[in-house]
């Protein structure tokens, strides 16, 4: 009896130890079947397009490379035909099969990365398993700075693949700000011949930017990754760098050089008709290089200085009955809605926007706090959560990490694990207006791909369980990271 008994426990312990799986993010449901599916070159890729693509992937982790052209071994892709929107994904491992069936080529993708997740390098198998799974927030973003330091179109690819193999599916990439323009437009080259370079205060030239065939590179790659890309272009405040390149974007109409020190600057847009016609203009290039459905345009931090200060802006708030500068702002913002509508764009903004008048179809990207994104819901507008305090990868997470401005705050991973898009006094009803969350990062003090990791990492992992599992275990999660950061 005694020993039945010892046996019973260690059969159960052998049971929990079974399901102890290190996949990040935590799926939905996921059991083990006492199989385990050899992976070896014989093995073939059925059913998807860019097999290639896979078989990469799988080498990539596994130093194996399925090119199997016969039936008996695969691992088989399939769409469901219902529910495309869930982004769900079914997953089983069995000797012969392994099975993926999605609801979109993404989700597909989703299944991927947790069969390599589960892959076992001592035996060269994947755990026989059944995973059921989708994300709890249709929209997890990473955001990647690139005007304050310029990352080229290799580190950004590494970036998306990174993002992809935990399940975050949006990459904004942030494309302008004061301190540097970095994509090209080709109806306006001084952007980029005067507005990516920046004279640093030791006397250098820093700085750099992407051709619009480097952009349809990183766009394809994403795709083939499963990542959209949504651009940001900033207006009209961190816009210092367009106004060097030319100066009649802004009131003061005076030639300014790009800036070398951070902060928020004074040089913004002046709502005039031709700095709108201009913005629209790139934007319709913008437009011809990303496919998302969303385009980011700034509107954060926006002094008004230069504003008071104007004639024409007096006489456009008469003129347009706009009460004060907060509906100057708003009015930029409404024109180029209106620009981008007609495209067939949506756009997303920071939260400064519900200072003022914003219609329902404005995604609001909330960074200070949740406040403004709850706000924004409750009037029934989609909000995107990346309260600072959480969600800000440049401020430090270790205590010996350094903070590189007054600002920063010691943003632990645990905080950022326990983020939730959600707050508790928000409605069910308001909730459903919020679809995700992000994470930024900055990179004023971030220069090199190596501190970009070390800023990222395992943050990263953290938000993307926040984001997409649907029960949260801290202790757990800290157990797979484990797995994850030292494989066996
Ligand atoms: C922001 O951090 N200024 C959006």
């Amino acid at each position: 009896m005694r020993i039945l008994a010892w046996l019973s426990v260690l059969v159960f312990f052998a049971k929990v130890a079974k399901t102890q799986h290190a996949i990040i993010p935590a799926p939905l449901s996921y059991k083990e079947n006492n199989t385990s599916f050899l992976l070896n070159e014989q093995v073939s890729i059925v059913g998807y397009d860019e097999s290639f693509f896979i078989q990469q992937k799988i080498e990539a982790i596994t130093h194996i490379l399925p090119r199997g052209e016969n039936t008996k071994r695969v691992i088989l892709f399939s769409l469901q035909s219902t529910d495309s929107n869930s982004q769900s994904y079914w997953l089983k491992v069995t000797a012969d099969t392994v099975f993926i069936s999605a609801s979109c080529k993404a989700a597909q993708l989703y299944a991927l990365h947790t069969l390599l997740q589960n892959f076992n390098s001592k035996n060269n198998t994947f755990i026989g398993c059944e995973v059921i799974d989708k994300p709890l927030f249709p929209y997890r973003a990473m955001h990647l700075d690139v005007s304050r330091h310029f990352f080229n179109k290799t580190i950004v690819k590494q970036y998306i693949a990174l993002l992809a193999s935990l399940k975050m599916n949006t990459l904004h990439l942030h494309l302008t700000d004061d301190q540097g323009w970095r994509i090209e437009i080709k109806q306006y080259p001084l952007l980029t011949q005067i507005g990516a370079w920046r004279k640093e205060k030791d006397g250098s030239n820093y700085g750099g930017f992407f051709t619009q065939d480097d952009l349809r590179e990183i766009v394809s790659y994403a795709t083939l990754n499963g990542v959209e890309i949504i651009p940001e272009i900033e207006m009209p405040g961190h816009a210092s760098a367009a106004i060097a390149a030319y100066p009649f974007l802004s009131c003061h109409r005076n030639a300014i050089e790009v800036p070398n020190t951070w902060g928020i600057k004074n040089d913004i847009l002046c709502p005039t008709d031709s700095t709108l016609q201009f913005f629209k203009n790139v934007l319709n290039e913008v437009c011809e290089i990303f496919p998302s459905k969303f385009i980011h345009i700034g509107g954060d931090e926006v002094p008004k200085t230069q504003w008071q200060q104007s004639l024409f802006v007096q006489q456009l708030m008469q003129e347009k009955k706009l009460k004060n500068y907060t509906a100057v702002h708003a009015y930029i913002i409404q024109e180029i809605e209106k620009h981008l509508t007609q495209k067939g764009k949506r756009i997303i903004a920071w939260g400064e926007v519900m200072r003022g008048y914003v219609s329902d179809s404005v995604v609001v990207m909330s960074w200070k706090s949740k406040a403004a994104g709850n706000k924004a819901t409750k009037l029934g507008k989609q909000a995107i959560m990346a309260p600072r305090l959480y969600c800000y990868f440049d401020y430090p997470q270790n205590i010996q990490d350094k903070k590189n401005g007054k600002w920063m705050v010691y943003t632990p991973l645990k905080k950022t694990y326990c983020f939730t898009p959600y707050s508790k006094h928000l409605s069910p009803q308001a909730r459903q207006f919020i679809i995700g969350g992000e994470a930024a990062v900055w990179t004023e003090h971030i220069a090199t791909e190596q501190q970009l990791l070390h800023q990222i990492m395992p943050r990263l992992a953290a938000i993307s369980e926040a984001l997409w599992s649907h029960q949260k275990d801290f202790k757990d999660f800290e157990r797979r990271l484990q797995l994850l950061l030292n494989p066996q």
